[in-house]
């Protein structure tokens, strides 16, 4: 498989003196997820920025290939853009033919349930529909790389759970690799292949979890004594690590 991202020994240090990660080891293939969880302050965000290239590392290496497109919480629609309009925003800038990026669009909106309310304005929705407009604009770019920062954290369990769902649904159709942050242990069980355990600041990678499950997922999988068992071992870990 090839790698679309790696970091060796990275470490970063803020201009103040702030040393937010030491040492930190991370790749990332095409096709693969990755997700990330580590107590507050501990440095996913800062992993994240370094990964995009928006800040440097300062120590170590750090190997990219291709496009990244980062998904946000906050889903910043542009109040005054339909659905459809905020979901074409990034191509429109990219001044693609208008014939591809209709066609794109009509596919994201589709995927993510949204094509019934592409005419609808921002605050016409609700929060699960404004971040699933939110990941189809960021789909519809079709980058090497995604990262992901705690993007569904302000939703519902329900809505949750749902757009963890599309969004494996999403990527199954491309091969795009995925780096997500989470607070949440279930969340990151269900996406990914692997599950990376970050350590208190300054952080780096302390333990790797293999997920045991294919790609073929549903809801029930949850349920499941295995799902149990690894989400299980994961808490564990983050509590030993936490004093
Ligand atoms: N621009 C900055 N300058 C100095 N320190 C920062 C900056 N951004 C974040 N930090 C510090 O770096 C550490 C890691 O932050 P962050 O990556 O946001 O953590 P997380 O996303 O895991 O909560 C924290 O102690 C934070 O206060
Ligand atoms: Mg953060």
């Amino acid at each position: 498989m090839s790698v679309i991202f790696s970091a060796e020994s990275a470490g970063l240090m803020y201009p103040d003196g702030t040393q937010a990660l030491i040492d930190t080891s991370v790749k990332v293939a095409a096709g693969e997820f990755v997700s990330i969880v580590g107590p507050s302050g501990c440095g996913k965000s800062t992993l994240l920025r370094m990964a995009s290239g928006l800040i440097a590392q300062t120590t170590g290496t750090i190997t990219r290939t291709g496009t990244v497109q980062f998904v946000f919480q906050d889903s910043t629609l542009l109040p005054w853009r339909t659905v459809r309009k905020n979901v074409a925003l990034n191509l429109e800038l990219q001044k693609i033919d208008q014939r591809i990026i209709n066609e794109r669009t009509s596919v994201a909106l589709a995927l993510v349930g949204l094509t019934d309310s592409a005419d609808k304005l921002p605050r016409q929705l609700s929060g699960g529909m404004k971040m699933r407009t939110s990941l189809a604009r960021s789909l519809v770019c079709e980058p090497d790389l995604y990262l992901f920062d705690e993007p569904f954290a302000a939703l519902d369990e329900f809505s949750r759970e749902r757009l963890n769902l599309e969004l494996r649904n999403m990527l199954s159709t491309r091969n795009a690799g995925s780096l997500f942050v989470t607070h949440s242990i279930a969340e990151a069980v269900f996406l990914s292949h692997r599950v990376l355990v970050m350590s208190p600041r300054p952080g780096s990678i302390v333990k790797e979890f293999v997920i045991p499950f294919g790609n073929d997922r549903d809801q029930n999988l949850r349920y499941t004594s295995e799902f149990a068992q690894v989400s299980g071992e994961i808490a564990q870990t983050l509590r030993e690590l936490t004093p």
